[in-house]
């Protein structure tokens, strides 16, 4: 049997690759078969299915960076082997993580960057579990010390958070506190907020860059409120930024913005390495203004790879490469490097939303002033929506997601478009040529069929 199978992998290893057994016939699909094929049989196989995926550089709906130098991509192929937990077989991988966070530490303010305390992560989502599982820990070593009931947690947060808070909150049961937005509202209002907090709040999410519609929550004005409050009622809740965007932006392009650790009550922070950081997918940050922010019992030592390590993630194994890939943009763009590519992307995003403007049917939500980021909505009384806008640019290549915005508002649905490095102003007047045809062909279908409208879902989803 092992001879046939040799024998045959030899035969086929000459045969031009689409004429190979392995790729005329059906191969198992959903059970490991029970021969082997040759590498380069499993690879064309592999690499003709994923030929259907989108272009990820037409996808506009994504956070996630889409490009890289050629550079960073050799250096994440030549560190693939890495396991950055292994600190003592890799104790330069360690450093570089600890060099990153400093970095981090630094831009974003800390007080004494050496000491704050943080940890690399796959992304945001990871990075939000732990700085949340901080702050309950936290309120909760406090009641206990104030002998007080400490079976009731909550997280205040406006109803615009991304998915990841609602996971901590029911991963970790506690309840979340949601302020709903308003007309012409779609981020958290500070006053409103504070209403929303008692004395078994654990916390307050502050986004910067809100994952809707690109516009930074008052970051500042939330903290103003909730000085007052603490003050108030000495509660002592502190304010986690979610900077899952903006913490890659803010430091570059809106150097004056407040919103870090120069607030007192911002004790933690996270943010995507793997969005505005400009890495490939996953890595994450997350760092706490001092030490005291996250309590010890969260870390755990082990010594069974050699040596202790301390450890506080929420998975053992995971790549160290994409760290190491951080560092490389670190390295190669410094600050100037970094401002130059987010002002270019915010140059195009302020450029596109004027221009999307001027297209007539639609209200910009946002304009990319704060993330470079265009959101919005179709005029009242225009005969298309949205969905179908969305829809029909896909004919393109074009991914612009069509959503609507979370309860109260539900009936209002967007368009947002995420322009990230590599979205050139070239490539934005091609989407703007491509906008303006498609609202031509959307407006005529409602010519030739005006009867069609009542009944017709055609437009919507
Ligand atoms: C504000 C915000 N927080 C958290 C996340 C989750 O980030 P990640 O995809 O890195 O887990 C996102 C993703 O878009 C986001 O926009």
């Amino acid at each position: 049997m092992e001879n046939m199978t040799k024998k045959r992998a030899q035969s086929e290893s000459i045969e031009p690759i689409y004429s190979r057994r392995s790729l005329e016939e059906p191969i198992p699909k959903y059970e490991l078969s029970e021969n082997e094929m040759l590498p380069s049989s499993a690879y064309n196989l592999i690499k003709d299915e994923l030929m259907l995926d989108g272009m990820s550089r037409l996808n506009l709906a994504t956070f996630v960076t889409t490009w890289m130098e050629p550079e960073a991509i050799k250096l994440i192929q030549e560190t693939l082997d890495k396991n950055i937990i292994d600190k003592d077989e890799y104790p330069q991988t360690a450093e570089i993580e600890q060099r990153c966070l400093l970095m981090l530490a630094k831009l974003w303010n800390a007080p004494k960057s050496d000491q704050t305390i943080g940890c690399s992560t796959t992304g945001s989502s990871e990075a939000a579990m732990l700085a949340g599982m901080a702050m309950k820990w936290r309120w909760r070593a406090r009641r206990k010390k104030e002998k007080k009931g400490y079976s009731k947690p909550n997280l205040v947060m406006g109803i615009n958070v991304q998915i990841c808070w609602e996971k901590f909150c029911r991963y970790w049961d506690v309840e979340m506190k949601l302020l709903p937005l308003e007309k012409g509202r779609y981020s958290l209002c500070p006053k409103k907020a504070m209403k929303l907090c008692d004395e078994n709040t654990i916390g307050i999410i502050g986004i910067l860059g809100s994952t809707f519609t690109g516009e930074y929550e008052k970051i500042e004005e939330i903290h103003t409120e909730l000085d007052k409050l603490n003050k108030k009622t000495g509660w002592n809740i502190p304010l986690h930024v979610d900077a899952a965007s903006g913490g890659f932006v803010a430091p570059f392009i809106q150097k004056k913005l407040k919103w870090d650790f120069r607030l007192k009550w911002v004790s933690s922070i996270n943010a995507s390495g793997h969005k505005y950081g400009l890495v490939y997918p996953g890595v994450g940050w997350v760092l706490w203004k001092t030490k005291n922010d996250l309590p010890a019992d969260l870390v755990f030592n082990v010594n069974y790879l050699g040596g202790q390590m301390p450890t506080f993630a929420l998975n053992f194994s995971r790549g160290g490469s994409h760290v190491i890939a951080q560092y490389y943009n670190f390295l190669r763009l410094g600050i100037k490097g970094y401002t130059r590519i987010h002002d270019a992307s915010s140059q195009v995003a302020i450029y596109l939303a004027k221009e999307i403007e001027k297209l007539g049917p639609f209200t910009i939500l946002h304009g990319g002033t704060d993330l470079p980021i265009v959101s919005w909505c179709v005029k009242k009384g225009k005969s298309f929506d949205v969905f179908a806008l969305s829809e029909q640019l896909r004919h393109f290549g074009w991914q612009v997601p069509a959503y609507t915005l979370p309860e109260n508002l539900t009936s209002m649905s967007i368009c947002r478009i995420v322009v990230r490095e590599a979205f050139s102003l070239d490539m934005a007047n091609l989407l703007l040529q491509h906008m303006e045809t498609v609202i031509e062909n959307l407006e005529n279908i409602k010519l030739k069929n005006p009867s069609k409208k009542k009944n017709s879902s055609t437009f919507h989803h």
